[in-house]
């Protein structure tokens, strides 16, 4: 969506927020799939209720926009002004055990920074792409690790109120890739509280789940991760490859040969042929094992 009125620009401004108009959104997503809109970059968190207020009272459609790594948005114009945050300098503080992190510094970044400060526990998210924001909302796993475990206070913008607040860990449910935060709160600030461990007892943690991901994820390619939630007791990705749709396309949308959850954007998909690839596979899954496979990829989709 594009803002042209130029009083609203001129208060956006003033709020020392910056517009960046007719962006790429493709560009800001690892799948590389996304239509055009303007950007709104906030600085400053103490802008937000401002910046919100007055694009709700102006009645202009916003959506914020984390690290990229899990969403498929919309080709062509997006409905929507997209809101991100910059990433603040320095975005971790260490203070004994706990670590503040700036949640749109990068997540994998932050398990390094922390390592070098003999803090651990995080190992396994090492190759999770994205930001912390985006890893604390859906509770971002793997290898056994889940970052809600670690997570002691989280400072966000919180639509219900309007206002930044600052919620204690025991105050969040922290589920399997959901959490209670509502869908319209942005995430500013967390404080984690890690383990102590050497270095190097880390750096081979580290090693270990990276070439297990190299394995078996298709890391090089294109993608969200995995496309659809586990149901519980089951894998999709298994039941994905065992109906034989490894490499099955829509368009450049491709079910990866490797990891039958993740789906590629093998060139130039779009996000139409992106939706059809999930909604066939979803409809075979159905069909063979009786199972309603749920999208672990957000979708950007109006209500
Ligand atoms: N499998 C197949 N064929 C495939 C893929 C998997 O047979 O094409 C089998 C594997 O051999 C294994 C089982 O399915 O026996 C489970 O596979 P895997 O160990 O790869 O784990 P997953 O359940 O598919 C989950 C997370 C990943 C996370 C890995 C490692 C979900 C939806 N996926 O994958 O997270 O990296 O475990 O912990 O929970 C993501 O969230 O985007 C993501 C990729």
């Amino acid at each position: 969506m594009r803002i042209s009125d130029s009083n609203l620009l001129a208060a956006i401004a003033a709020l020392g927020v910056e517009h960046k108009p007719d962006v790429s959104l493709a560009q800001k997503t690892s799948l590389e799939i996304g239509g055009t809109s303007d950007v709104l970059v906030i600085h400053k968190h103490e802008s937000l209720p401002g910046l919100i207020k007055l694009l709700k009272e102006k009645k202009v459609p916003h959506r914020f926009l984390g690290g990229g790594s899990n969403v498929l948005l919309p080709d062509g114009e997006l409905p929507w002004v997209v809101l991100q945050l910059a990433r603040q300098d320095p975005d971790v503080r260490f203070e004994g055990n706990n670590v503040f992190v700036d949640c749109a510094a990068d997540l994998g970044r932050t398990v390094t920074t922390c390592a070098k400060h003999d803090l651990g526990g995080m190992e396994g998210l090492i190759g999770v792409p994205g930001s912390i924001g985006g890893a604390l909302r859906m509770n971002a796993g793997a290898y056994g690790t889940q970052i809600g475990t670690y997570v002691r206070e989280v400072k966000i913008y919180r639509a219900a109120t309007g206002q930044i607040e600052t919620l204690r860990g025991t105050e969040i449910n922290f589920e399997y890739r959901h959490t209670s935060f509502a869908l319209d709160d942005i995430m500013l600030t967390v404080r984690l509280e890690l383990p102590s461990k050497s270095y190097s007892e880390i750096l081979q943690g580290i090693r270990i789940c990276n070439e297990k991901r190299r394995a078996s994820q298709p890391l090089n390619q294109k993608s969200a991760g995995c496309i659809f939630k586990n149901p519980p007791g089951g894998s999709a990705g298994r039941m994905i490859d065992e109906l034989g749709l490894k490499g099955h396309s829509v368009g450049d949308a491709r079910v990866s040969d490797r990891h039958a959850n993740f789906f590629i954007n093998a060139g130039h998909a779009t996000a139409s042929d992106m939706l059809a690839l999930i909604a066939d596979v979803r409809s075979r899954v159905r069909e063979k094992y009786g199972i309603e496979l749920e999208e672990e990829v957000i979708v950007w989709k109006e209500q």
